[in-house]
């Protein structure tokens, strides 16, 4: 491979980028400070969480897409709150939804009725293609996966799960072993019965970017594992629709076809982990999996689904639930009458504001211009992602693809310095990640690519 010809920098001496207008004023922020938050967290809070930047940030306020820290320093969202802020925060009409119902009954359990419960199952099973028609209420993307991974074995009566290399599906026992990667993973049993794939991954997979034939090459290896390393007889396979804590791996096209072709020849249920990638996030379809042109037996969402508030859900079909009726599916706070008329406002704002439309159109503008950042910067090896859930993979060269971790913790330092938050994913940590609640506007999108150009110019 050739040493790309880089352009010359954009004009030097430009102004420092500044966050678009809003007429939202945030409220005199009065109580402790984000160094006596960090002494008392580290004190009481459990040391494995972690933080990010040098001098943590403390957003106290927001407002659709901005965050306001304890000083009153304003910020744009890149990453609403991991991949979780989906309509913007303090969205009116999901506030509006919670204080109702906080203030009628705010906790009764699935033991008795709700008309809340009933009428979001309805309205997110419409959101279903297929027979995907059944849902089951938690309260996180892990409890989510676990169920799934339940339903899977329990349908089929067999055991061995395929997941993929680079996947993250959560931290419980389950869903840790599904997850793959040595950050996530405790050196504790938790893999039984899991076998992963290698990542689709076209930026640093063995199948090129332009190999028509890559998604059918790489589904090839879930065959290969179902063969050499399981009786041949599997419960299922689990996925995210592109993945998202691996730094925004985007599968090549055909390859959930030809996986789930292999896995159900194999006895198996295919699952579709949409924690990040649903709810209209890819601009081109309101699930992720349906930009590979299929139909899961089983759908996990979270995150984005309650924009901030505990709800999360399975969904499935009417043949997989009445297995699962076999035994009484217990949750004290899944499906709560305040989530879930949380959960029914945000499916309602992404409707009518026409959040699915706005992620594309936003989506697509600020990639071309990653992609022209890309022409000038040589630290950015790859830019992909589809909609508003983007990543920018730094590399220290673009021959050897030597992950440029430092430089991606720096990027994010000078980003928050000019008023952007943003994620890192990746094994490495070396990819930038850009998921902003769905209601970004295009000045938005220009100031984050301008923040991006003055900041890698920095470096
Ligand atoms: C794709 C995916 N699945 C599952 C999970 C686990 O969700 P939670 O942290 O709500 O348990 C995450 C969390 O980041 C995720 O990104």
């Amino acid at each position: 491979m050739t040493t790309p010809v880089l352009e010359p920098p954009a004009t030097a001496h430009k102004a420092a980028p500044t966050l678009p207008p809003t007429t939202h004023k945030p409220k005199p922020y009065s109580g402790p400070s984000a160094d006596e938050v960090l002494a008392l967290r580290k004190q009481f809070v459990n040391p494995g969480v972690f933080l990010y930047y040098k001098k943590p940030i403390m957003p106290v306020e927001g407002k659709m897409q901005y965050v306001w820290d304890d000083t009153g320093k304003r910020y744009l969202d890149g990453l609403g709150g991991i991949v979780t802020i989906s309509v913007g925060h303090c969205h009116p009409h999901v506030v509006e939804a919670a204080r109702r119902q906080n203030e009628t009954l705010q906790h009764s359990t699935t033991i008795y009725l709700h008309p809340n419960l009933a009428e979001y199952a309805r309205n997110l099973a419409a959101k279903m293609p297929g027979d995907l028609k059944v849902c089951y209420f938690v309260n996180s993307g892990s409890e989510a996966n676990d169920l799934a991974l339940l339903m899977a074995r329990a349908y089929t009566g067999n055991y061995d799960v395929i997941a993929l290399r680079n996947a993250y599906h959560g931290g419980n026992a389950a869903t840790m072993g599904a997850t793959a990667h040595s950050t996530w993973k405790f050196n504790v049993p938790q893999t039984f019965g899991v076998h992963h794939a290698i990542a689709a991954d076209p930026y640093r997979g063995p199948f090129g970017r332009n190999d028509p034939e890559a998604g059918k090459k790489y589904a090839a290896d879930v065959k290969q594992l179902i063969d050499f390393a399981t009786s041949g007889n599997v419960a299922g396979f689990i996925a995210e629709s592109i993945q998202g804590v691996g730094g925004v791996i985007v599968f090549p096209d055909g390859y959930l076809k030809h996986v789930y072709e292999h896995v159900r020849a194999a006895g198996g249920v295919c699952i579709a982990d949409e924690v990040q990638a649903g709810f209209g996030r890819t601009g081109t379809h309101f699930w992720g999996f349906e930009t590979q042109c299929v139909i899961p037996d089983i759908v996990t969402m979270a995150k984005g689904i309650g924009n901030g508030c505990p709800l999360a859900a399975v969904v499935t079909t009417p043949q997989i639930a009445s297995v699962l009726a076999k035994r009484i599916h217990f949750n004290t706070f899944g499906g709560n009458p305040v989530v879930c008329a949380m959960g029914k406002a945000v499916l309602e704002v992404i409707e009518r504001e026409k959040l699915q439309d706005n992620a594309l159109a936003q989506g697509a503008h600020v990639l071309a211009g990653l992609e022209k950042l890309k022409t000038r910067h040589s630290l950015i090896g790859d830019v992909r992602g589809k909609g508003l859930m983007l990543g920018i993979e730094l590399v220290k060269d673009r021959t050897t693809k030597e992950p440029a971790k430092a430089e991606c913790a720096q990027v994010l330092e000078a980003a928050r310095e000019m008023g952007l938050l943003l994620g890192k994913g990746g094994l490495h940590g070396n990819t930038i990640r850009f998921a902003p609640p769905m209601c970004i506007t295009r000045a938005d999108a220009d100031f984050m690519l301008e923040v991006f150009d003055a900041a890698f110019a920095a470096i």
